[in-house]
């Protein structure tokens, strides 16, 4: 240990006396991270988020609270705009003195009323005394409810025969004021499987309405499509990154990380594709 600090140090003093080092930049304590809006089997809308707060210590009394707005107002028409986290997971092995506490939070809603924007409430001791709103600078976190995840006829081939194609399929809300026709494409790129490096290659592909019917057909829309892996390489997606575009305005929709990912996030692996592909 000391010769690691020792020689690091020295590496450290060989910045030339001139240069002047800039402020400590430290990390940001409050970040939201995980956003997903998908439309459920029944009908709903699932909105799910995490927030991960930064401290010096653990605080087990702290609680984190996720507020919304319906998509038509400024405020929640319903009671219920306010949920507690449904799960909270902790890293105390940052190297950097900070512990890392997640709040995961998930919430169905009347797809109708919907969401149109989120923030936080950090209550730091639990006990109302020391409440902080996280509100995106006074912004709130915007919601695009226009292109919307579809869990249940989303995923990608982990293992089993080839081609190793992904079924996905994403909703569209109707608009009934749209005049041009709505094109929804998604855009997936690779991973290297030797290696585990993301490729910056991507393929593109444009989704078709789908003979799959919506839950809320009066609502929303499914477009889908198949996308052909490499045949060399199982699994080898990494990402899955839609939008939908009315004439010249672009809807981002979902940002979907692939099953066999470090960190796989909204997309099923095959072997739960017997009903993904019907
Ligand atoms: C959802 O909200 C709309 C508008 O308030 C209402 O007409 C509809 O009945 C609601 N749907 C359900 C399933 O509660
Ligand atoms: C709230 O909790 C903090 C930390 O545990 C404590 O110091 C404070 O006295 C409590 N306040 C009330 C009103 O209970
Ligand atoms: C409220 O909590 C923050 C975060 O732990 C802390 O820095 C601040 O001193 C607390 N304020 C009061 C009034 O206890
Ligand atoms: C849809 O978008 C894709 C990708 O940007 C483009 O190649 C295609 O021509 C577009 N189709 C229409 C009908 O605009
Ligand atoms: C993946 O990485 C390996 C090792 O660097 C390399 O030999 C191979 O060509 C790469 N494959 C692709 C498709 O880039």
């Amino acid at each position: 240990m000391s010769t690691c600090s020792s020689l690091l140090e020295r590496m450290i003093n060989t910045v030339p006396s001139e240069v002047i080092l800039s402020d400590l930049i430290l990390p940001i304590p409050f970040t939201a991270r995980d956003y997903l809006l998908s439309i459920n089997q029944d009908g709903t809308l699932n909105l799910q988020v995490t927030a991960d707060v930064l401290a010096p210590a653990l605080n087990n009394n702290r609680v984190v609270t996720l507020h919304w707005n319906d998509r038509e107002s400024t405020s929640c028409a319903s009671s219920a705009c306010s949920v507690s986290s449904i799960q909270t997971t902790q890293d105390t092995s940052l190297r950097n003195g900070f512990t890392l506490q997640s709040y995961k939070f998930s919430v169905n809603v009347n797809a109708t009323i919907s969401f149109s924007n989120f923030w936080f409430t950090v209550d730091e001791d639990g006990n109302g005394t020391n409440i902080t709103t996280q509100n995106n600078g006074g912004m709130n976190y915007p919601v695009d409810d226009f292109i919307v995840n579809v869990p249940a006829y989303t995923c990608g081939i982990l293992f089993g025969s080839e081609p190793y194609i992904a079924r996905i399929t994403t909703a569209v809300r109707i608009d009934p004021s749209a005049s041009a026709p709505i094109n929804v494409t998604v855009e997936a790129s690779f991973q290297n499987q030797t290696t585990f490096i993301p490729i910056l290659s991507t393929v593109q592909a444009s989704l078709s309405t789908s003979p799959l019917i919506s839950p809320i057909p009066e609502l929303y829309v499914y477009y889908a499509a198949l996308v052909p892996g490499d045949t060399g390489d199982v699994c080898a997606y990494d990402a899955f990154e839609f939008s939908a575009t009315i004439g010249k305005e672009v809807h981002t929709g979902p940002r979907l990380i692939g099953p066999c990912t470090v960190r796989a996030f909204g997309i099923n692996s095959c072997f739960e594709c017997d009903t993904c592909f019907p």
